[in-house]
């Protein structure tokens, strides 16, 4: 079977065939990232406005790659939330029209469940279930999953999303935006001991809080003045990813859960795959992580989470959104 997969909810234009949830015929991203660099952070109006004149030709670019006519399209899958609204509405409008014109299946999708989708479809999913970890420039979430039909929330940010912390913090710094793979990068020159900037759990539950982290980077850099921005990026990084190592294996304790997927944006940090991956060998955990291609956003996701979708609903041929997952 083969899904159109459309992706606008932020700043990638996304579009992708996917078949059978698996083989990825084509994945093409334009992002606008470069337009909001000045501006330190995504600009809603830029953003959409670039999805506007993109969506087109990323579609029959995606199309061309996979080498197939619209006609072959079985289903088309599309973003639903969360997200920009009126950047999701170019995608959704757009996979509207696709779908009544073509008199094909439609498809609505969660960004988040999408992103944990990725780290899981080139081998078709481990067992359920399993905790799910969303990490990106929007969310920080926990979700028990008992299959793609079926998540459960059981932890969340109660401010910050932490991407949205390494994006704040990078701006701090003066290191541009997205702040995250800078960030990244120049923890790995940095002392992680350096400074002590504390982010605990929120009250012992499996919820989150970045905002105080983030506020005393900015502290530490007024009071300061000259800093060794490695360690600073080093000492921040510690501290954040800390915390979501500690919550992500008291969610499996508690839920007695041996499989962890990881997605979103943050997924792709160097640190966070080490911490991870010791915890794993060492508790005999089984861990998945996105290829790095598919970290941050894009439609390959979407169609594959719509392929799996549509097998566990059934056919039903619709030209109206679903907004019952
Ligand atoms: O999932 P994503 O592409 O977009 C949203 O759905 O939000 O995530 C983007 C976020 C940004 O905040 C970016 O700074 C962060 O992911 N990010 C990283 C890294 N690469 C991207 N954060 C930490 N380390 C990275 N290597
Ligand atoms: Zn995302």
């Amino acid at each position: 079977m083969l899904i159109l997969g459309i992706e606008t909810s932020c700043d990638e234009t996304a579009a992708s065939v996917v078949r059978d949830g698996r083989d990825i015929l084509s994945n093409i991203v334009s992002s606008s990232i470069a337009k909001h660099a000045k501006y330190g952070g995504v600009v809603p109006e830029i953003a959409t406005r670039h999805h506007v004149e993109n969506i087109d030709t990323v579609i029959n670019r995606s199309l061309k790659e996979a080498r197939l006519a619209i006609s072959n399209i079985d289903a088309v899958a599309v973003t639903e939330g969360p997200g920009l609204v009126a950047a999701l509405l170019v995608g959704v409008s757009c996979a509207r029209a696709m779908s009544y014109g073509l008199g094909k299946p439609l498809i609505a999708i969660d960004h988040l469940k999408a992103h944990l989708y990725s780290a899981v479809m080139k081998d078709g999913g481990p067992d359920f279930p399993f905790i799910g970890l969303v990490i990106s420039g929007g969310h920080t979430r926990l979700y028990l999953v008992k299959d793609f039909n079926r998540f459960e929330l059981v932890g969340d940010t109660l401010d910050d999303a932490v991407g949205e912390a390494y994006d704040k913090v990078a701006k701090i710094l003066g290191l541009g935006y997205p702040g995250g793979p800078v960030v990244d990068a120049l923890a790995k020159k940095g002392n992680p001991r350096a400074i002590r900037f504390t982010c605990k759990p929120v009250n012992n539950s499996l919820d989150f809080s970045f905002s105080g982290v983030k506020t005393a980077v900015l502290y530490y850099v007024r009071e300061k003045g000259r800093i060794r921005k490695e360690d600073t990026c080093a000492s921040f990084q510690e501290s954040v990813l800390g915390v979501i190592v500690k919550n992500t294996l008291k969610a499996m304790e508690t839920h007695k859960i041996k499989s962890l997927v990881v997605g979103g944006g943050v997924s792709a940090n160097s640190r966070l795959r080490e911490m991870m991956q010791r915890e794993a060998r060492y508790r005999g955990l089984k861990l998945y992580f996105p290829p790095l291609s598919l970290c941050s956003d894009n439609a390959a996701m979407v169609a594959g989470l719509g392929y799996r979708l549509y097998k566990y609903r059934g056919a039903r041929v619709t030209w109206e959104i679903r907004y019952d997952n």
